[in-house]
């Protein structure tokens, strides 16, 4: 089944060709969108309220479909199979967590897994696993979410994302609610995680910083998710394709313009402070640069790397 391939050598790629999509009442939300995000690496879609990153992640597992273009994962068209099985095997973590009020925190995390059949003790256990994994405390378990600070709901929301066991992972804002402490936190561990469980990730944001610190592909976009440059984060720091993405990479960061510094580690994402916000590390150049003609240079490290040193000083973001 699309999304959900039990063999962990099997490569998974998701490809947009000449996707639009326009909304019964006219908005054209997506206007011809092509794109190849390379599996087992994280692609970040950034760009301005509105212009398309909700939709085009709704439209990989089928939330939203296509006016027209066609969307295949491993080269299999998604439209071949059905959407609710595509849907159970790639993981979802909405915008503003979008728990179920009424279940507890374990149940939450166990929902997709028992629509799948798995009996119900199995998924509650493998949920306690994941609770960990997203560095949650076990004994938050049996609360419901609005028991939960906005933080940890946020990681319930990772944890119930990777409930499947999917190779594919989309993350739409996932951490827009919570304050920038603990956005750093969460990032970090987003960051560690990817490295952990080598997933698909297609992470949706409006934060530059976020993009560069977790994409190893970053794409922005233009209103009608026009691509205004794709590349790795080094790339588009190095050679910004446009006025507009000159604009929105140094608008968005502000005083603290980030910048890249060679040191005896490699080469880091400094701030215009000096501190260190991330590590760039090689990544696999053919995988990013299936879809990015790219370097291949990806972020890693960022735990170790001090994001959250002088966190005090952050801004709130846009
Ligand atoms: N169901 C819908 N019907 C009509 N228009 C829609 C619908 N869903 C989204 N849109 C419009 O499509 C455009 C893109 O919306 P989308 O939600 O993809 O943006 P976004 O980039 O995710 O924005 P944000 O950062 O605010 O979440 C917007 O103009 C939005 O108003
Ligand atoms: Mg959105």
């Amino acid at each position: 089944m699309i999304g959900w391939n039990p063999d962990p050598e099997v490569t998974l790629a998701i490809e947009f060709r000449s996707v639009t999509k326009q909304f019964p009442d006219g908005t054209l939300a997506v206007d011809d969108f092509s794109l190849v995000i390379p599996a087992h690496r994280t692609t970040v879609f950034v760009g301005s309220s509105g212009c398309g990153k909700t939709t085009l992640l709704r439209m990989i597992n089928r939330l939203v479909e296509p006016s027209s273009g066609v969307i295949s994962i491993d080269g299999e068209p998604i439209t071949t199979g059905d959407p609710v099985k595509l849907r159970r095997g790639i993981g979802y973590v909405m915008q503003n967590s979008g728990l179920l009020p009424h279940f507890s925190v374990v149940d939450n995390v166990a929902t997709v897994p028992v629509l799948s059949g798995v009996p119900r003790a199995q998924a509650r256990a493998r949920a306690l696993e994941l609770l960990d994994v997203v560095g949650l405390d076990r004994s938050l378990a049996t609360r419901y979410p609005r028991q939960l600070s906005g933080g940890q709901q946020q990681r319930v929301g990772v944890a119930r994302g990777l409930a499947a066991d999917p190779h594919i992972l989309l993350m739409d804002e996932p951490f827009g609610a919570v304050d920038p402490i603990v956005r750093k936190e969460l990032q970090a561990e987003t960051s560690r995680l990817q490295r952990d469980l080598d997933k698909t990730v297609v992470f949706v944001t409006h934060d530059i910083d976020e993009a560069f610190l977790l994409g190893d592909q970053v794409v922005i976009l233009e209103k009608g998710a026009k691509i205004a440059q794709v590349g790795s984060p080094s790339e588009i720091l190095e050679n910004p394709a446009s006025d507009f993405v000159a604009d929105f990479i140094g608008s968005e960061r502000g005083a603290r313009a980030l910048h890249l510094k060679d040191t005896a580690r490699g080469q880091v994402l400094v701030d215009s402070d000096g501190r260190t916000q991330g590590v760039l590390v090689p990544g696999q150049a053919d995988a990013v640069g299936a879809g990015a003609g790219g370097a291949g240079v990806g972020v890693g490290g960022v735990g170790a790397a001090g994001v959250g040193a002088g966190g005090g000083g952050e801004k709130a973001g846009p």
